[in-house]
């Protein structure tokens, strides 16, 4: 066949006996070569034949995936082991995916295929892959693999082919975001020249480009591609440029240049999806060192979740990442840094980890679950002064004979938050103290009512609060915040904006206890895949690592963990002998 456009290459996986040898036979014929679907031309890789060495490649970038055919037995009960295969569409950061669930020729009945639906459709918001086709078909028939008018069981949706055709083949690394790791200029011409190889995308001279992760704004004032010795007005994925910026401010080293308007994610925390080769286990904890694409930073390990083993395409329940598996690693750098996932610009979402003896994994760069956080560490404003008051910080204390302060309660839904923090409120407003409970159900009526429960609206309504909490404090008053505040990184944040007023109290019980609860239904909800992102479930809690104090809900009454934390202000927050002493 001639093949005038790039192909498409598809993934076919699933649980043995899915039938996925059969699947791609049908798609690809006997021999295996490329096929058309219309408006794409394809290959088809069986993953079943050799998984572990089949995965191991596209981990590594030698096989690349653009889309994933996932096989599902329909008449299969053991639904865990199809679980496994819809996970490997995230760990392999493949972003088209479709379901193809076989067999539906041994169903007995309709209903039965729409239980199998609904199952596949369970699993797939469980999975979190976002993934908008299940093609029942039979894979031995042929029935609605090729041809929708086969009618399976009724059927009357698209075919697999006709989902195929749908799927866009990636485009060349020039026609992807603009991607441009930057060194200062060897040669001494100053601060203003730079010079870096595009990774991807498209630079003319004049456009309006920012640097992250430092944020800074700029204008590529000219551009010279010294190879040729010319100067260029575009320059190319590949091309090595030398340039100089007009900035709004000075260019740090080793920043990522691309275009304002498509900008790579800013994150401290992110997912690495690799295959691990060491025989060594990796675990929770350990340094590594992870080569993002355009530079190694030194980072630890928070935590593992999501281990497959590729032998058997099967969950492997552990923390730990052995030799040979793949898994998502939660890495947390030292500060901000410039990333891509698969889906915001392929060529840069590439991860290494490195050891004394090379690279101990290979893999992809993941942010789901967790926020770009660029919108939360920008400043806007521009031309404004600080206004000093004439109250003062002292003059508040000696007044209310108490410090202000931010006691931040952190943990999951139905830990507690909330009816510790009124408890508290009451208990140290009978005592004498100022003090205000800011609720997130309440705070997101009001201040809040325009945020959701995405990662990025997470952090946002965090830093909001975490200000607010801080301007309470600094009027002399004792804020009790209590949002699930799911982040590290934005507790930093709202820890820096209040200074030494900051307590975190985390309000702890295991998940199975808040689940258990349930007190607003919310985690059945979540179970059954009606509320995505929730806390716990399908979307991240980061337990505090240091918090200045642990209130444990699942051992110990509502009255105790109040005494707990009532104790606790009276040491910190009173002064001469706190608010109830007697006047001297
Ligand atoms: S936070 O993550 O941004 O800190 P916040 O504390 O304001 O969350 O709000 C949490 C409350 O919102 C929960 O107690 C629960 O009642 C409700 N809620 C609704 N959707 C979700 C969700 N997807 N995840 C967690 N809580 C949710």
């Amino acid at each position: 066949m001639e093949t005038r456009r790039p192909l498409l290459n598809l993934l076919l996986a699933g649980p043995a006996n899915a039938g996925v040898t059969a699947l791609t036979r049908r798609l690809a014929g006997e021999d295996g070569g490329p096929f058309s679907t219309g408006d794409n031309d394809c290959a088809a890789v069986d993953a079943s034949a050799d998984s572990a060495g089949i995965l191991q490649r596209v981990m590594r970038g030698t096989v690349v995936a653009d889309g994933l055919v996932l096989v599902c037995d329909a008449s299969d009960r053991r639904f865990e082991r199809f679980e496994s295969a819809a996970r490997l569409a995230s760990v392999l950061g493949i972003g088209q995916v479709v379901v193809a669930l076989n067999k539906v020729d041994r169903l007995a009945t309709p209903d039965e295929l729409d239980e199998a639906r609904e199952r596949v459709r369970r699993t797939i918001v469980r999975t979190g892959v976002d993934c908008p086709a299940i093609v029942p078909l039979s894979a031995r028939t042929g029935g609605n693999v090729r041809d929708s008018a086969d009618g399976v069981l009724g059927n009357d949706g698209p075919s697999l082919t006709d989902i195929i055709s749908g799927f866009e083949a990636p485009p060349p690394p020039s026609g992807q975001p603009l991607r441009l790791p930057l060194t200062e200029a060897a040669d001494g011409r100053g601060p203003r020249f730079h010079e870096g190889r595009l990774k991807s995308g498209v630079l003319v001279e004049g456009d309006r480009v920012v640097l992250s992760p430092s944020n800074v704004a700029a204008r590529a004032a000219r551009l010279r591609i010294p190879d040729g010795g010319r100067d260029a007005p575009t320059a190319r994925a590949g091309d090595r440029v030398s340039l100089l910026l007009d900035a709004e401010a000075d260019v740090a080293p080793g920043q990522l240049l691309s275009h304002v308007e498509n900008p790579p994610v800013e994150s401290d925390v992110f997912r690495a999806k690799v295959w691990w080769r060491r025989r060594q286990p990796l675990i929770p904890g350990s340094r590594i060192g992870a080569d993002i694409g355009d530079r190694v930073v030194d980072a630890e390990v928070q935590s593992i979740d999501h281990v497959i083993d590729p032998s058997e395409i099967a969950n492997v329940d552990t923390d730990r990442l052995s030799h040979g598996h793949i898994g998502e690693v939660v890495v947390r750098a030292p500060g901000m840094l410039a990333l891509d996932t698969p889906a915001t610009c392929p060529a840069n979402s590439r991860v290494r980890f490195l050891d004394d003896d090379g690279v101990s994994a290979w893999g992809f760069i993941g942010m789901e679950g967790y926020a770009d956080q660029r919108n939360v560490v920008t400043v806007r404003a521009t031309n404004v002064t600080r206004v000093a008051h004439h109250v003062w910080t002292d003059a508040r204390v000696a007044r209310h004979r108490h410090r202000g302060g931010v006691l931040w309660f952190t943990g999951l839904s139905g830990a507690g938050k909330s009816t510790l923090a009124v408890e508290v409120e009451r208990s140290l407003f009978d005592k004498g103290y100022e003090v205000y409970v800011l609720d997130g159900d309440n705070v997101r009526h009001g201040l809040n009512a325009d945020l959701g429960f995405s990662p990025e609206d997470r952090s946002e309504n965090i830093r909001r609060v975490g200000e607010v909490a801080a301007l309470f404090s600094r009027a002399g008053i004792v804020a009790i915040s209590a949002f699930i505040s799911p982040y590290r990184s934005d507790r930093a944040r709202a820890r820096a904006a209040a200074g030494d007023g900051f307590h975190e109290i985390h309000i702890k019980a295991p998940l199975e206890v808040c689940e258990r609860r349930d007190p607003k239904g919310l985690y059945a909800r979540a179970r059954s895949g009606e509320i995505r992102d929730f806390t716990g479930i399908s979307a991240p809690y980061e337990s505090p690592e240091a918090p200045d104090l642990v209130v444990d809900t699942a051992a110990n009454d509502v009255a105790s963990c109040v005494e707990r934390v009532v104790a606790y202000v009276e040491t910190v927050l009173s002064v001469n002998g706190g608010p109830g002493a007697p006047k001297s």
